[in-house]
């Protein structure tokens, strides 16, 4: 593990580019619950009768309550030494690329430049029917919503937390930027369990384009065998710890 911390930490040093992919891991020490792990979300609830278009369909206040509980409980949390890091990676470079799966906005709250939001946030709105004179998305950060369901301002239709949910597609531009970001010189994935796709396809991508790519997550992942190298230990711990050996 020492070798491949250096190693990896070599060519961070050396990168022109560096594209870092982030999953729920990375919010774990903030108190995000993660979806599979442990405690995971997943294990406790059925994804498809809380995060599908369908369940939304069904029963819009049931799937607000999942999400305004979500939201309370992220509300409370705040960026931790692995977004930090993160941040300061963006800051320093500005070809440099952090893509998350997270909705939480910790990055953003982190201060992260050229982010890309692969799955949304739980912080923006969108109208459910996609009425005309809304726009794609808004920004509410109300903890409570002032009413659950909450409407969309423009219509007053119902309005759905903008992220997105399984069945549906991930918005376009997001996708291109994040394969645009596979060109690079350093491609890391952190906090993911790597599973769920075309976030999990982007590290294929970026090894194919050439790029030295590496895996840090608690636990080995389908990525561990793809990656250069994998270390395996807390996000929060490990890039405290290259950003120490890289002097900042
Ligand atoms: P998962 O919950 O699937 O995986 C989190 C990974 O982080 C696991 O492999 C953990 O071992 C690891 N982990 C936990 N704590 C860690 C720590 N402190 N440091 C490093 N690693 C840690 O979360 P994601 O991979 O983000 O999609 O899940 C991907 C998508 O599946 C989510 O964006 C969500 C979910 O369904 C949508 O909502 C569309």
């Amino acid at each position: 593990m020492h070798d491949a911390l250096h190693q990896l930490t070599s060519r961070i040093r050396d990168a022109r580019r560096i594209t870092v992919m982030t999953g729920a891991g990375v919010s774990a020490a903030s108190g995000v619950p993660t979806f599979r792990g442990p405690g995971g979300l997943w294990r406790q609830y059925r994804p498809e009768e809380l995060a599908t278009a369908q369940a939304f369909a069904r029963d819009p206040s049931l799937v607000w309550e999942w999400y305004e509980w979500r939201r309370e409980r992220i509300a409370s949390c705040t960026p931790n030494r692995a977004h930090e890091v993160l941040a300061s990676w963006s800051q320093r470079s500005s070809s440099c690329r952090i893509v998350t799966q997270n909705v939480d906005d910790l990055h953003v709250r982190a201060g992260t430049r050229g982010l890309v939001r692969l799955h949304g946030s739980i912080w923006e709105l969108s109208c459910w029917r996609r009425c005309a004179s809304a726009p794609r998305t808004w920004r509410d950060e109300h903890v409570p919503l002032p009413e659950r369901p909450p409407r969309c301002r423009f219509c007053d239709g119902v309005a759905r937390p903008a992220v997105v949910w399984f069945g549906e597609s991930l918005d376009p531009a997001d996708v291109a930027a994040a394969h645009d970001a596979t060109s690079c010189d350093v491609f890391l994935t952190v906090g993911t369990s790597a599973i769920v796709y075309p976030a999990a396809a982007f590290v294929h991508d970026a090894k194919q384009r050439g790029a030295f790519t590496a895996e840090i997550n608690l636990e080995p992942t389908p990525a561990s065998s793809v990656v250069d190298v994998a270390i395996h230990g807390p996000a929060e711990e490990i890039l405290g710890n290259i950003e120490a050996m890289l002097g900042g």
